[in-house]
Formats: C-alpha cells, structure tokens, sequence
C-alpha cells in the first residue's frame, strides 16, 4: 500500500508528467523558490532525460530525489530541511538504494554541512552545474561516495538545451535569458549562490519562443534576476523584448524580474508600442525610506523610484505594477517604517510580494549592520503592510468592476471545473464560466466582481 505524503509545499510537484522509467533510474524533482529556480528545473528535466533517465511524479517510486532548492530567506531554507530529513528517513527504512540530491540555491553555501556533517544527501549540484548531474549521478552508483560539484560559471547559461516543460496548460512557460546577478542588495544571497551576471545568447531565446508558440504556447515569461541589465552584444533588453513581441500578435509577453535602476526609456517605450508585451511591470522597490535604500545598497532613493512611477504612468497609461517590500531591515525605525506605508498608500501597486528581514550568511548586511529588529517588531511591520496592501489591492479590484477586458484562458479554476481562469494582459486573474472555451483562448471578458486577490468576469459573445 502507498503511504500518503505529507502536503508538499512546492509549486511544480503536481505538474510533474509521468514519464515512463525507460532509463537507468527515475527520477523525482521536487522546486522550491522563485521562478527562476522552476525554470531550471525544466532544463534539469532534459538533462536527465538525455542521459536516459525516467521521471516520475511520485516520490515513494522514485530511485533518485532531487531538491531544486531555494535560500532567499532562512524559513525556505528550513523548508527544504525538513523535507531532506522525511526523504532520509525514508532512505533508511524503506530504501536503502535512494539517491538524495540538493540543486540549486542551497548547494553552494551548505555542501559541507548536508554532505559531511549531517549525511543528510548523496549528491549535492549547484545551479552552473546541472550538465554534469547524469556524470555525478554515475558516480554516486559507482563508489556508493557522495558527489558534489557547485562551481559557478562565468559562461553558463544553458542556452542549448531545449527544457522539459511541466506545465500542463502548455499555455503559458517560462523561458531564462539571463543568470546570476551583480547587484549585491546588502540583504540578498543570490550573487553568493547563483555568481555573477551573464546573458545568453540573443537568438536561441527568440528561437526558443517561436517554438514554444509553434507548439501552442501563448504567453511566455522571459526569466533573469535583473532583466533589465541583460545584454547580447549590441542586444538590450528592450530590443530583446521587442524581437520577441514580433513573433505573433497572438504571443503575449512578459517578464521578471526588473530593477528600478536599469528600467530604461527604451523598455517603457517597448510596452507602450507593443501591444502584445503586457502592461504590467514588476518594480520592487524593498522599502519607502531613502536611508533604508541606501542601507540596502539599492542606488535610488524613494523619490527617485516615486519619479520613476510616474514617468512609467505616463508613458504607458493603464500600467499594472506590483513590487517587493522587505520589513524589519537592519536599523528599521519606526519612522522610517511609516514611509513605507507612505509610499504603498501613494503608488498604489495592484499587488506586492512582502517579507520579513531574514540575514543570510556571507551578505553585505551579515557582515557590517546588526539585525536589531526584534521579531515581534518585524511581525508587527509586515503585517501592517500586508493589511495595508491588501485593501489598496481590493480598491483597485472594483475599479475594474464593469470594465472589459481580453483574457487569455489558461485552464480549469481550482474552485471548479465548470470554471475557467485566465489572466488579463495586466496580470490580474479572472475566473469565469467555462461555457465552449478552452485553454489558450483569447476572450473578452466583462469584470462583475473581485476579492483583492481575483476578479469574476462574464464573457462576452464573439
Ligand atoms: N530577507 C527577506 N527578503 C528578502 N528578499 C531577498 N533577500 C531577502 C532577505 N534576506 C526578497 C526581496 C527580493 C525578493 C525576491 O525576495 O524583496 O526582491
Ligand atoms: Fe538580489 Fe538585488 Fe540581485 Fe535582486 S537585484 S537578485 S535583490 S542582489
């Protein structure tokens, strides 16, 4: 009898096709984290398959688990621990002959502590190096020794290898046009685990899309940690966005994640003539202090970002914009908390992504600030904000009561079948009724009711 898993709290799990174990071993992979780390999980996927290896979307058959992991914050990092630990366990009682591996984020910064201190996995592959998981996965069979390779790469950036998709809608993918990153955010870990900046080559990305959208995709989300510094020789990121958008009018466009330091004129311009690269931008401004930014090593101050918002709201009239708060940063007054209420309240994002300050080891602020908030401030902060954000996120919903919009139909609404959900070119998700649509559909849809999270619409005939 199969034992039931406990609720995985991974974003791609349930995606995961089941493909025939054809090869020397299956294969589960399991992502945590940001997009970013789902797309690699894509290119994972082919490597693996490549080398003859089945994947399988059940753990419990599995003859090698791996963990694309993720080391933002600490409580991810712990996430991925403790899932270590059930599969270990397991490993013991049950399955001698499992092979554990940690990918991606974690595998540089805590190699010696899972592989030597606390045995907790066999194979440990960082983020440049999933070309050689098939040669370490050999190994590991070979010696019974554990292997591990997290070197970083100036160079890599897999442009070559065709990804696996997991997304079942095969409506919507994500396509990687840039790694790492040289921003060093006093409070990221991503330049420590991912290396430095490095953007692939111009042309497999478009080839990549005119592909995807041969194969019925309709929407693709071109991936990097700092898009807007992207760069192929003379190719910028907004020429880059604006080659894409030529491939069909039916091809919807987006992108994440950017930088308010990078966002140039030329991208605004992109969005504005482009009908088809959508009028949302993601901006995450982490705080509305301006000696708080400069703690945080961001290169703008509040008002510059303030300036930027309007300048991009004037430019592309309509645009949806979300962004990236940090609560709790190192030395957060009170005051200086209130200013990002302040500019929540002012810019009005139709969402935000909000965290609570977690110090991660190596980092600008590990070394020179102290985290001095207490938790129970930074509780306090961040859900102030959320509340906040929240009820902005729900005034702007039912200002969209009444409005029309063309939805791109993605698949079945997870309230129910008889349902379908979609996004608007702004990147708000619309749930209406199923009717004769199916999924990769463009319809018109009257908006006739919301939550601060989704809006109801009918659609329209024709
Ligand atoms: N603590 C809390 N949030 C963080 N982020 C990055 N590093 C940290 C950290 N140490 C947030 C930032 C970033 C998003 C991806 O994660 O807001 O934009
Ligand atoms: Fe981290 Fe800053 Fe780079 Fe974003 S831009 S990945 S927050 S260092």
């Amino acid at each position: 009898m199969q034992k039931t898993l406990p609720i995985l709290e991974n974003i791609d799990t349930a995606r995961l096709p089941q493909a025939e174990c054809d090869g020397p071993a299956s294969v589960y992979l399991e992502t945590y984290g940001c997009q970013m780390n789902v797309s690699d999980s894509e290119i994972v996927a082919s490597v693996l398959r490549d080398a003859g290896y089945g994947l399988t979307h059940d753990p419990l058959q599995a003859d090698v688990v791996l963990l694309n992991t993720c080391a933002i914050r600490e409580n991810a990092e712990q996430r991925v621990r403790r899932r270590l630990e059930f599969f270990r366990a397991r490993k013991r009682k049950h399955n001698t002959n499992l092979k554990i591996g940690v990918l991606g984020c974690m595998a540089e910064r805590l190699r010696h502590k899972l592989l030597e201190q606390e045995r907790l996995v066999d194979i440990v592959v960082g983020p440049d190096a999933y070309r050689d998981l098939p040669r370490l996965l050999h190994q590991v069979d070979e010696t019974g020794q554990s292997a591990v390779n997290v070197q970083l790469s100036r160079e890599e950036t897999y442009a070559d290898i065709a990804p696996v998709r997991y997304d079942s809608n095969g409506i919507s993918a994500f396509v990687s046009i840039m790694r790492g990153c040289d921003n060093m955010c006093a409070f990221c870990v991503v330049p420590f685990t991912r290396g430095r900046e490095r953007s692939r080559n111009a042309g497999t990305i478009v080839r990549e899309c005119q592909g995807l959208f041969d194969a019925g995709y309709r929407e693709v989300t071109l991936l990097g940690q700092n898009v807007n510094s992207y760069r192929d020789g003379p190719v910028d990121f907004a020429t880059l966005l604006y080659r894409v958008s030529l491939l069909s009018p039916e091809l919807r466009i987006r992108y994440s994640t950017s930088h308010p330091k990078d966002c140039s004129e030329a991208l605004l311009e992109v969005h504005r003539d482009r009908p088809n690269v959508c009028n949302f931008i993601h901006l995450p401004v982490q705080h509305g202090n301006s000696g708080v930014l400069q703690r945080m090593r961001r290169g703008y101050s509040a008002d510059e970002y303030r300036a930027l918002i309007e300048h991009t709201r004037r430019i592309c009239p309509g645009v949806s914009l979300s962004t990236d708060i940090i609560a709790g940063f190192c030395g957060e007054t009170e005051a200086e908390h209130q200013d990002t209420l302040a500019l929540l309240a002012d810019i009005r994002y139709d969402h935000a992504f909000m965290f609570m300050y977690s110090e991660r080891p190596d980092t600008y602020a590990a070394r020179k600030y102290t985290d001095d908030v207490p938790k129970e401030v930074k509780k306090r902060r961040l859900s102030e904000i959320i509340t906040l954000q929240k009820s902005i996120s729900h005034e702007n919903n039912q200002k969209e009561i009444g409005r029309i919009h063309t939805v791109l139909v993605e698949g079945a609404s997870k309230r129910s079948k008889a349902q379908l959900c979609g996004r608007t070119d702004t990147n708000k998700m619309v749930i209406f009724d199923r009717g004769t649509l199916s999924a990769g559909m463009y319809v018109k849809v009257r908006i006739t009711g919301c939550t601060s999270a989704t809006l109801f619409g009918e659609v329209l005939a024709g």
